[in-house]
Parts: C-alpha cells; sequence; structure tokens
C-alpha cells in the first residue's frame, strides 16, 4: 500500500491517502502535545510505542466485536485503517474523578464513579473542546440519534473490556477518550487508543501512567507508556 498524499497533520498524527480510497495511512510521530497545542515537545520513541499499542488494543477491542477501523501495521510509525468520515465528537468515559471533572464539579479528585460516567466533547481545539449533549448533537447535525446510542454503547463496551485488562496487568483505567466515524453507513472506532488519550494509575501506588507526566512535568513520559506497554505483553519495535 502506498501513501498518495498528505490529508491532515495534527497534534501528534498525519494522515495519508493511499491508493486504495478506502484505507488511509496513519503516522504516529513523536509529538506530544497538551493545553489545546499550547505545550508541544518531542519524545524519541513515543509515535513507535503508540502505534504498537494502539494497534494491540483495537485488536483485543476488534476480538471483542467491536468494529474497528485498524487493518494492519505497516512499520513501526505507520498502520493502515479504514478511510472513516469522522464525527466531530469526542466520547469521554470516567471510571475515577480527575482533571477537568474536578475542577468542573468541584468534586473529590480521586473520587470512584459507580456507574461510570459519560460526557460528550465538540471536537473543536478554537473552543477548547467545549461539553456538548445529546440534544446539540441532533440540533446541530453532528450525529443522528441512533449513532449516539451506539457511541455510547460502544464507549462503555470499551470499558468493561479494557478495563479488566488494563485491571490484569495492575493498572487502573481512569477515563479515556474515543472518537467515531462513518464507512459504508456503519459506525467504527477510529483515531487511537493510547496513554496519550486516557489516563492510567497504577493500582498500588497510584502513579500516573499516561500523558498527564507531560501535563503535569512530572517527566518519565516515554518510561511510563513504554512500562503500560511492557506489563500488557505489547511487542514494541
Ligand atoms: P486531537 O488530539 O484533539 O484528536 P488532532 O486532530 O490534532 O487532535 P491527531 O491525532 O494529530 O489529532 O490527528 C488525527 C486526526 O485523524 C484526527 O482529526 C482524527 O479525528 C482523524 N482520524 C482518526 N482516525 C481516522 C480514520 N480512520 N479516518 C479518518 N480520519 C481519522
Ligand atoms: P479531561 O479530564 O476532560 O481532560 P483534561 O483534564 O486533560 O482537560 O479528559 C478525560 C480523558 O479524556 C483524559 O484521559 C484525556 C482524554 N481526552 C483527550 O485525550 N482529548 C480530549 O480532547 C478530551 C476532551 C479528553
Amino acid at each position: 500500500m502506498n501513501k498518495v498524499k498528505e490529508l491532515f497533520t495534527g497534534k501528534a498524527k498525519t494522515i495519508y491517502s493511499t491508493d486504495d480510497q478506502d484505507k488511509l495511512i496513519m503516522l504516529f510521530r513523536n509529538d506530544t502535545s497538551a493545553f489545546d497545542g499550547e505545550k508541544i515537545e518531542q519524545f524519541d520513541r513515543k509515535g513507535m510505542i503508540n502505534n504498537h499499542f494502539t494497534a494491540f488494543i483495537m485488536d483485543k477491542l476488534a476480538a471483542a466485536g467491536v468494529p474497528t477501523h485498524h487493518e494492519k501495521i505497516i512499520n513501526d510509525q505507520e498502520s493502515l485503517v479504514k478511510c472513516l468520515d469522522m464525527l466531530p465528537i469526542e466520547c469521554v468515559v470516567r471510571n475515577i474523578a480527575t482533571g477537568s471533572l474536578v475542577k468542573r464539579l468541584g468534586v473529590e479528585d480521586g473520587l470512584e464513579l459507580n456507574p461510570a460516567t459519560f460526557e460528550f466533547f465538540l471536537k473543536n481545539d478554537e473552543l477548547h473542546d467545549p461539553m456538548i449533549n445529546d440534544y446539540h448533537i441532533i440540533s446541530f447535525n453532528w450525529a443522528t440519534q441512533d449513532e449516539i446510542e451506539k457511541m455510547k454503547a460502544l464507549t462503555f463496551e470499551v470499558n468493561t473490556i479494557l478495563k479488566q485488562l488494563f485491571l490484569d496487568a495492575g493498572m487502573l483505567l481512569v477515563d479515556y477518550k474515543l472518537e467515531f466515524g462513518r464507512f459504508k453507513g456503519e459506525l467504527y472506532l477510529g483515531d487511537e487508543f493510547t496513554p496519550d488519550g486516557c489516563r492510567l494509575w497504577d493500582i498500588d501506588t497510584r502513579k500516573k501512567l499516561d500523558k498527564d507526566r507531560f501535563r503535569q512535568g512530572l517527566g518519565g513520559v516515554v518510561e511510563a507508556y513504554e512500562e503500560v506497554a511492557h506489563r500488557l505483553g505489547v511487542e514494541l519495535g
């Protein structure tokens, strides 16, 4: 599969068209950003780790029946994926209260949420990804009611699968963000699942093993991502 044209360069990945109009090549760069792109840094090996990491997770989800865009790894930093018509929506599930939720609602950091809670955000950096609800999605035609229901159901299904996967490896899945897109009339999980878009804490020490290490300047960013990959048994390049 050959790259034809660079279609989009985001904050952490670059998307290329291929000679198959149904497939894209996704390049995971070493760039790491936070606070809507205000803080940016490069970390050696991060692109490679995230590419292998997301392939591993997508394969686990696909095996459990979740439709995903992932086709195959091409090389250490690139994967072949289905070309989705992405919905401009981010789906967030939270098992433990932390981050923006704590600031917004004034709740205790680290509070366990049972049941887990769910939020939609509009994917728009200029507006700082504002929180939206089902009615906004319908009124502004960002997705259909059926797609809303599917996004919620799939995002919670992912929670059941991944909470256990991380727990078995000694980690708490605190929260995460998913993005979905349309392909031939069906909804698929797109984008990525990596420590860039979720929070993971060590179950005993509550040490942060995700992008909060970068956001909060804690150091050891790539080392933490590598540790998570190692604990899960992800093969790295
Ligand atoms: P953010 O971090 O807020 O997602 P970004 O848009 O800068 O911002 P990147 O990860 O750098 O993020 O870029 C990847 C882009 O590719 C995203 O806009 C994402 O929605 C899009 N994308 C992901 N998977 C697919 C897919 N299968 N088909 C088409 N576009 C996709
Ligand atoms: P949230 O607490 O809203 O983010 P922050 O505290 O960083 O403002 O995010 C919840 C989880 O979803 C967290 O693991 C990060 C992830 N997420 C993204 O990766 N991108 C996003 O645009 C959003 C809204 C969340």
